[in-house]
């Protein structure tokens, strides 16, 4: 039997008035994956998570999540998915615990004391049961707002900005808590601006500009075609200034070069014709899902 996709995204389109923020858009998240939605500000990665929620018409397209139209029954869609959106939601009148038992029963389930218990655990806000929503710091209600999108057991998330203005400590836990929760079989699509929690946390990502989606891949496979790894070489005695291709810059007893991931250093060695007993000391930087996106967007920018 196939599996149904947790979520198809099929020639989506969404207009505000004459401005085009997401256009033709199509991909899919596979089951049990994290999927990191990139690109600048204004790129449109809340417009394509809020239709997906319903919060937003679509223009044109078809967006499904386990085969479900969310545009046909938005009711059975959202049931099978939780949502975290990009701003910062204060219940300020509500105690933390009182905000999940009420979301609960938006959904018509009953969770006794000890599983909500569970899950104020699970995200360490077990400590902050007590308090006003406007007693906790704004990471804490980030937290909680994870907690919300969990309560109903979803088997996809869709966390916009998860992790802004979370300080590391938090971020860290955080990143802990959607791995565990990919290897339970959820699947999740977040946005983030922080590239390294991108690199760290998904599978694969779509890289958007102007609502148009400029790339989609495995991150390994993004940062072998995109990106290039830096390597300074020590040398014992100076050299005389020499010419590659790959070479950035030289001074004194030090080369920098940027070389493609899959080469390594005794290729390069060779390509530049130093042999090894001229090298005292060898620095390797791997290539950064920031390199990838500066290069993409760049090319875009010059074509
Ligand atoms: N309600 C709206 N009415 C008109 N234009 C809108 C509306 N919401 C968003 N836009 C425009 O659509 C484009 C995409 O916005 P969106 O919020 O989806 O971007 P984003 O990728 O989430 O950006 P950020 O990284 O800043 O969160 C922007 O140009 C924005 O100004
Ligand atoms: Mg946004």
């Amino acid at each position: 039997m196939s599996q149904k996709k947790p979520l198809t995204v099929s020639n989506f389109t969404k207009r505000y008035g004459n401005f085009t923020a997401v256009k033709d858009l199509s991909f899919e998240i596979r089951p049990g994956e994290i999927f990191g939605l990139l690109g600048p500000n204004g790129a449109g990665k809340t417009s394509i998570i809020s239709t997906i929620m319903t919060l937003q018409k679509m223009t044109s397209g078809r967006i499904e999540i386990f085969g479900i139209d969310v545009a046909k029954k938005p009711k059975a869609a959202k049931k099978l998915s939780g949502y975290t959106p990009q701003e910062i939601v204060n219940h300020g009148f509500f105690r933390v615990e009182q905000i999940l038992k009420y979301h609960a029963n938006h959904y018509g389930l009953k969770k006794t004391k000890k599983e909500i218990e569970h899950l104020l655990k699970k995200l360490d806000l077990d400590s902050h049961k007590e308090k006003y929503v406007n007693q906790i710091s704004g990471g804490m209600k980030r937290r909680l707002m994870i907690a919300k999108a969990l309560i109903h057991e979803p088997k996809l998330l869709l966390l916009d900005e998860p992790t802004a203005g979370v300080d590391l400590e938090l971020r860290h836990s955080l990143w802990a808590l959607l791995h565990k929760l990919k290897t339970r079989g959820i699947s999740i699509l977040l946005t983030t601006h922080y590239l390294e929690e991108a690199e760290r946390l998904c599978d694969r990502v779509g890289i958007l500009k102007e609502g148009k989606l400029k790339q989609i891949d495995e991150v390994k496979n993004l940062l072998e075609e995109h990106s290039l790894k830096k390597v300074s070489l020590t040398l014992k005695n100076r050299l005389k200034e020499i010419k590659h291709p790959l070479l950035q810059s030289q001074e004194e007893d030090q080369l920098h070069f940027r070389i493609p991931p899959k080469m390594n250093i005794y290729e390069l060695l060779s390509q530049v014709g130093l042999p090894c007993e001229e090298i005292l000391d060898v620095k390797t930087q791997p290539g950064s899902l920031e390199d990838v996106m500066e290069n993409i967007l760049k090319k875009e920018e010059t074509r």
